[in-house]
């Protein structure tokens, strides 16, 4: 009797789970009644916890969501403060906010990580709220924030994390089987997942390519603007880091984990910033930006999924072939960090000073290639004229280097092993707030500028601008639905080649950028081939 009435109530609560149109914004997580707010017409929006740690341990499943308020947008994780920050910061911060249309069932999911380094950024950066497109995609979306920078990538040695150090990613990990178990509360199918991001958070989603805990938790990917020159950094690196970070005086006397658990969280957040100004070293794999990554080379990442994309698609955790994936870039992603190093126009240099600012930026084998032997005139800087020839020329083989031409490169390589995988550049975008006031952005398409665009937030758009914003979105949820972004849009074939055949244009010139051919990759190597 006692078994037949559970069997029974069982029952109704799945049914309710599964058919129920959701009234109010009021569903059951789990067993708990959770109440969002309808924060468009016809999309509500609940945030939940995903996950309870202590500082560099390993996150679980909350007990409940005491003490959550779910119509409010969650803390960011600790970090410094940029105009990626618009909400308090909390160590406690694994919260996922979903947007689901009302009545939903069954609808197709888009579970995002918002990019910034792996240092910066979450629910709260602008422009990252997604009841638009939930509403005009017909789709679940669920904005995910995991630990950042060293407290999601740096224990101290004497933490058990330490030979692990990926909490970040398994945070993530998390957060996915969380939406395995749950979504269907809010009417998303967890069979139906697409994992996204931009910048480091399409990196999360490359990371989770080479993670065989997230093998199954999602069907499709999307990686916007992804930094994919850098791979994930080896433990080698990580101990360097770490031997670094940990020697500063924040953490003098300390040698057990709870006295570095006793450092504020502020003082976690400026020996991370000191550890960025004294320890990048691009000639030995420590980048500029982003400094912190995911660590290759344990359990849960035990290959570098970059690598395994060059050169053997076997080692993936997931298998291509299965996996559909869609890789965009924006026209110049490089304008804004260039514009971060170097303030001001510069015209005309000598091979001398541009080997120097080459050689700090990627090392001296690369710049020495680029300048003096591989003999390709784009990358070279003209040695006359008063312009701003230096940083236009360094934007270009920037955006190339880092973005544009290993995006085309993986993408004939996942092609190759039988995955589905369209590649488009956004010609066109909104200038993010980041980018407003940098000169060099100026009628450019810098980094990031993206994200208005694909959550069609943009704060005044003009009539071109929400044409173009509808466009993607329409793209965009056709992928997450399962079909082709649009019936424009081809598949990239492994003989696409990099000048740009295959590539399909977002807005703007209707034109895309094109990659020098046997260049990248083979005279000049990426990051992710030599470190
Ligand atoms: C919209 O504006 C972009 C510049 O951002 C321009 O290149 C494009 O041609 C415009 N599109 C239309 C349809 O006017």
């Amino acid at each position: 009797m006692i078994a037949l009435l559970y069997y029974l109530v069982a029952l109704t609560g799945f049914a309710t789970a599964l058919c129920a149109p959701v009234t109010g914004c009021s569903i059951k997580w789990g067993t708990e009644t959770v109440t969002g707010t309808a924060s468009a017409t016809g999309v509500c929006r609940y945030t939940v916890k995903y996950g309870s740690a202590a500082r560099w341990a390993t996150a679980t499943s909350p007990a409940s969501q005491t003490g959550v308020s779910a119509t409010a947008i969650p803390p960011s994780c600790p970090q410094i403060s940029s105009v990626l920050l618009a909400t308090t910061t909390s160590e406690d911060c694994l919260y996922m906010t979903i947007y689901a249309p009302t009545s939903a069932s069954s609808l197709p999911v888009f579970a995002f990580f918002p990019g910034g380094s792996n240092i910066m950024g979450g629910i709260a950066s602008p422009g990252i709220d997604a009841s638009a497109i939930a509403k005009a995609g017909n789709m679940v979306v669920a904005v995910i924030q995991t630990r950042l920078g060293v407290l999601g990538y740096l224990p101290p040695a004497v933490a058990s994390t330490s030979s692990d150090p990926n909490m970040g990613v398994t945070d993530a990990v998390l957060a996915l089987s969380t939406i395995q178990s749950k979504i269907s509360a809010v009417g998303g199918s967890a069979t139906k997942v697409t994992i996204g991001g931009q910048s480091s958070g399409a990196s999360m989603v490359r990371a989770l390519m080479g993670t065989p805990a997230a093998k199954g938790l999602f069907r499709q990917m999307i990686l916007q603007s992804d930094p994919l020159n850098y791979g994930l950094q080896s433990l080698k690196i990580m101990s360097t880091l770490q031997s670094t970070y940990y020697a500063q005086s924040a953490f003098a006397g300390c040698s057990d984990l709870a006295c570095f658990r006793k450092v504020s969280a502020a003082d976690i957040i400026t020996a991370q910033t000191n550890l960025g100004n004294v320890v990048i070293d691009p000639s030995n794999g420590i980048p500029w930006a982003p400094f912190l990554r995911p660590s290759y080379g344990a359990a849960t990442i035990p290959n570098e999924p970059t690598n395994s994309l060059y050169y053997n698609t076997g080692a993936l955790a997931i298998s291509p072939s299965s996996v559909p994936l869609l890789i965009t870039n924006v026209k110049d992603e490089a304008a804004t960090s260039v514009s971060q190093i170097f303030g001001s126009k510069i015209g005309a240099a000598s091979n001398a000073v541009y080997y120097s600012a080459l050689n700090s930026l990627i090392g001296g084998t690369r710049a020495n290639q680029i300048v003096y032997s591989a003999s390709l005139t784009d990358y070279q800087v003209p040695t006359t004229g008063s312009g701003d020839q230096f940083r236009e020329t360094l934007s270009h083989l920037v955006t190339d280097f880092v973005w544009r031409c290993p995006a085309r490169t993986l993408a004939g390589k996942y092609a190759a092993a039988g995955g589905k995988v369209y590649v488009g550049e956004f010609r066109q975008g909104v200038t993010y707030p980041l980018n407003s006031g940098v000169d060099l952005c100026v009628g450019k398409v810098c980094h990031m500028d993206d994200v208005y665009p694909t959550f069609d937030t943009s704060p005044s758009p003009s009539a071109n601008t929400t044409t173009f914003e509808n466009g993607i979105i329409a793209a965009w949820a056709k992928f997450i639905a399962g079909s082709a972004p649009s019936s424009t849009w081809s598949a990239f074939s492994s003989g696409s080649g990099v000048s740009g055949t295959g590539v399909k244009s977002l807005g703007g010139d209707g034109l895309v950028g094109s990659c020098p051919t046997e260049y990248w990759g083979s005279k000049v190597e990426w990051d992710f081939q030599m470190f």
